[in-house]
């Protein structure tokens, strides 16, 4: 057993059984001031004040000689859940630097693409590295963003784009699953653009065709339903042919225009609906009584220069809201949730624990993950950061650069 001692603040405690936060409910989190907290097997074991912990058990909770209980003296830090991160695309090879100059230059994401750059650039990358390789170059990014912070995280496959790759990238984010401390799910997100030879429909009957393979390999089925990719049509077809294979659906709407993926994702009981840039009141209205969680990317936003979610009115409208990076070369080459939380506040203006709730606890949920991790609960996973002395949740968003971690516990384990 390991024991973290002298906690300045303990905070992200939710009782058992709350699986996620909607509502008025987002501007709730337990905290306990001067706090210990017990880690056995990987799990949280119990925690509490530490007024009342003192002679406990009857041991002064430093490290007893022929026991395995050791203590670290938290030093008056904060101690919070990991982040879960819902959504990211870090699978992918090579880097688009040289689209970052077009857009400096006054390209928007779609001129990008349209001249073949986006999407298919990195389709075209990703076909000429061998597995391995791209397995080293994604586990570079995981290393970083378990070392930020991140102990739960969903990847998507979708620069295959043609069955073969889409094979080769699904088998690499399940060796990335198999080698990482860090919570894996994987994403079969064949449509995301219409790979090269191939026309719309000729696609779309592909990706359906190589469904049942993809299930093999993944967790949840994908679709980029916006302007200039895929229709309201096409994502029923694809999100009916994921569900035959049992997986569900997790998908990409309404970043580029209205684009009724809100409904759709709904319709066919999505886990999350993601991005949401551009809604109208019509989608809160959708989302309402749903299972289906409503979730913003700020660091696409931030980085296309395009509208933030309306995260408050969703909020307002009782819904709940998961925020997650959608880290890719495109969108948001960044997978740093601490900065997607900070922007969630200044820029969504949430306050920190809502904030906190959506980058913990609501992410869980939006990859069906929040019965074990994303809070301080006992018997979820010991996922947990640790902060340097000093530190409070407001601080974390509010001093968005200062680095502020200590330690990374992933499964009750500290990350080297
Ligand atoms: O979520 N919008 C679609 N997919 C990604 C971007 C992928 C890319 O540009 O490589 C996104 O923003
Ligand atoms: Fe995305």
């Amino acid at each position: 057993m390991t024991i973290i001692k002298n906690i300045g603040e303990l905070v992200g405690i939710v009782p058992a059984g709350v699986l996620r936060k909607q509502g008025a409910e987002m501007a709730e989190t337990g905290v306990l001031k001067d706090a210990w907290l017990a880690i056995e097997d990987g799990k949280i074991a119990g925690f509490g004040k530490m007024a009342d912990l003192v002679g406990h058990d009857g041991d002064d909770l430093s490290v007893i000689p022929g026991s395995d209980r050791e203590s670290i003296d938290a030093e008056g830090g904060l101690v919070m859940p990991a982040f879960c991160d819902s959504h990211t695309h870090i699978v992918y090879a090579g880097s688009r630097d040289g689209e970052f100059l077009d857009k400096i230059n006054g390209l928007s994401y779609e001129e990008i693409a349209a001249r073949g750059g986006g999407i298919l650039n990195s389709s075209d990358l990703l076909h000429e590295t061998s597995e391995d390789e791209l397995y080293e170059q994604s586990m570079a990014r995981v290393r970083e963003m378990m070392g930020k912070g991140t102990g739960a995280i969903e990847i998507k496959s979708g620069y295959g784009l043609n069955p073969a790759d889409e094979l080769k990238m699904l088998r690499v984010i399940c060796r990335i699953k198999e080698s990482v401390p860090a919570l894996v799910r994987v994403t079969f997100l064949g449509a995301h653009a219409v790979g090269r030879g191939y026309t719309h429909e000729g696609y779309v009957q592909a990706m359906v065709d190589m469904m049942p393979q993809a299930a093999e390999y993944a967790d949840f089925v994908d679709v980029f339903c916006d302007e200039g990719f895929f229709t309201v049509e096409d994502t029923d077809r694809l999100l009916e042919a994921g569900a035959a294979c049992g997986l569900r659906p997790k998908i990409h709407a309404n970043e580029l225009d209205v684009s009724g993926g809100v409904q759709v994702g709904v319709k066919n009981g999505a886990l999350s609906v993601d991005h949401l840039e551009r809604t109208t009141d019509v989608e809160i209205e959708v989302l309402r009584g749903s299972e289906t969680m409503p979730t913003m990317l700020p660091g696409s936003s931030f980085f296309l220069g395009i509208p933030f979610g309306r995260a408050k009115e969703f909020i307002g409208a009782g819904l709940g809201v998961a925020l997650a990076s959608d880290y890719n070369p495109g969108s948001s080459p960044s997978g740093d949730m601490r900065f997607v939380m900070a922007l969630g506040c200044i820029r969504m203006r949430l306050t920190p624990v809502q904030a906190l709730n959506a980058v913990t606890l609501n992410s869980a949920y939006a990859m069906g993950l929040s019965d074990i991790t994303g809070s301080i609960t006992p018997g979820k996973r010991a996922d947990l950061l640790l902060t340097r002395p000093g530190w409070t949740l407001t601080k974390l968003p509010y001093l968005y650069q200062t680095p502020f971690l200590r330690k990374v516990f992933l499964n009750g384990q500290p990350l080297e």
